[in-house]
């Protein structure tokens, strides 16, 4: 029989929603592969339904993610019982060959966003609304006024942020309560835990503010298919960017994460999805996962680690595995790494 879903709430006032989540980002984004066709993408969305799955992240930037949301809202009716959290503050436009952004959280960009937003998913409310990566110009104070004003007016119920350093939280969390942040968070990146990245995992403690794992499977690295050869597939942008996907550190790290296989299987029995995505609910009751997929026996997995519990010594072996193990080349390209934890601008009078 199926284990219950794990229900948290997110941050201190927050509802009670499933700690795993879909994150839909590979059903509108080619970022890895081929985005599946419309029957496939309304099958997996139907299954989640159905599993319970119901914590749904997109973003204003994956691909047509909000007009598809749109369609299977109008087709099922049942855009109430999704907790639908979706992201904004990349400038759109088409970046996939040159991965050069732009970015804008002013005042008036995120009002407009939000409503483009509204429009694209056909609701007239969001569940919790994210800044997905902050400008160099506003100061986080003048988004977070944008986004109160949004909130006391019902367009969105809970505001988050992804990307963002403790400074930047704590100067939110003066303007209007957050209940989320969204840092990249898992087994083999693990900055939040300390000063590299900002120590963001205690501040959110500290605070009260829920954290929602991005990249819980590290991109597709604590999968079965690391490492197994695959066809080339030209809209996978992970060998050509993502410095632990290139071909020079494939093997070491596939050995790396064979250990990690190993454990799972021998000690709990599970896939190394199911083993990353428990060490993460092990974490604490704050945090959440989003795992994300383009097949439904992937999402069934995952939301299968439901049932899957850590003991603390389990917890501490495999921190210890990741601590040890030499995983070669860094998580994002070296032009991507001061996004994960930025500040914003100061406030001038
Ligand atoms: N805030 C931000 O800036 C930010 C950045 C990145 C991501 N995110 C959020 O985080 C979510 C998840 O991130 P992600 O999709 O990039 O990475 P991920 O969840 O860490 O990994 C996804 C990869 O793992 C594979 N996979 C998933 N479950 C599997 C299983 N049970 N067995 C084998 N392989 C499995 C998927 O394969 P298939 O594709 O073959 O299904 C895909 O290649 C996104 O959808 C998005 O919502 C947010």
């Amino acid at each position: 029989m199926a284990s219950p879903p794990i229900m948290r709430n997110l941050g201190k006032n927050g509802p009670k929603i499933p700690a795993i989540g879909f994150g839909l980002m590979l059903i509108g984004s080619p970022a890895y592969g081929a985005v599946p066709q419309d029957s496939d993408r309304f099958a997996i969305l139907d299954k989640a339904f159905e599993l319970g799955a119901t914590f749904w992240d997109t973003s204003d930037l994956y691909g047509d993610n909000e007009q598809l949301l749109n369609q299977w809202f109008q087709r099922t009716g049942k855009r109430d019982q999704i907790f639908l959290a979706t992201k904004f503050g990349y400038v759109k436009g088409d970046h996939s060959k040159t991965m050069q952004f732009q970015f804008d959280t002013s005042f008036e960009y995120t009002k407009k966003a939000c409503q483009a937003s509204l429009r694209a998913l056909g609701t007239d409310y969001i569940d919790l609304y994210y800044v997905h990566q902050v400008d160099n110009i506003t100061p986080i104070e003048d988004t977070m006024r944008a986004l109160a004003e949004l909130q006391a007016e019902g367009k969105i119920k809970h505001i988050g942020l992804s990307m963002i350093s403790s400074t930047t939280l704590r100067r939110a969390l003066a303007v209007a309560p957050v209940a989320a942040v969204q840092p990249e968070y898992s087994l083999f990146s693990r900055e939040i835990e300390g000063p590299e990245g900002t120590d963001l995992l205690a501040t959110c403690r500290e605070l009260g503010v829920a954290v929602v794992c991005a990249t819980p499977l590290g991109r597709g690295l604590l999968s079965s298919d690391f490492g197994k050869p695959s066809s080339p597939d030209d809209a996978d942008l992970r060998a050509k960017l993502m410095p632990r996907f290139m071909p020079e550190n494939q093997a070491h790290n596939a050995a790396v994460v064979a250990r990690v296989r190993a454990f799972a299987a021998d000690r709990k029995g599970c896939s190394v999805s199911q083993l990353a995505l428990a060490w993460l609910l092990k974490q604490g009751d704050d945090v959440f996962v989003i795992p994300g997929t383009r097949r439904v026996k992937y999402l069934e997995e995952n939301w299968a680690a439901n049932g899957i519990a850590l003991s603390d010594g389990e917890e501490t072996e495999l921190r210890l595995l990741a601590e040890t193990s030499g995983l070669a080349g860094a998580a994002l390209p070296e032009q991507f790494l001061d996004h994960k934890f930025k500040d914003t601008k100061e406030v001038s009078f």
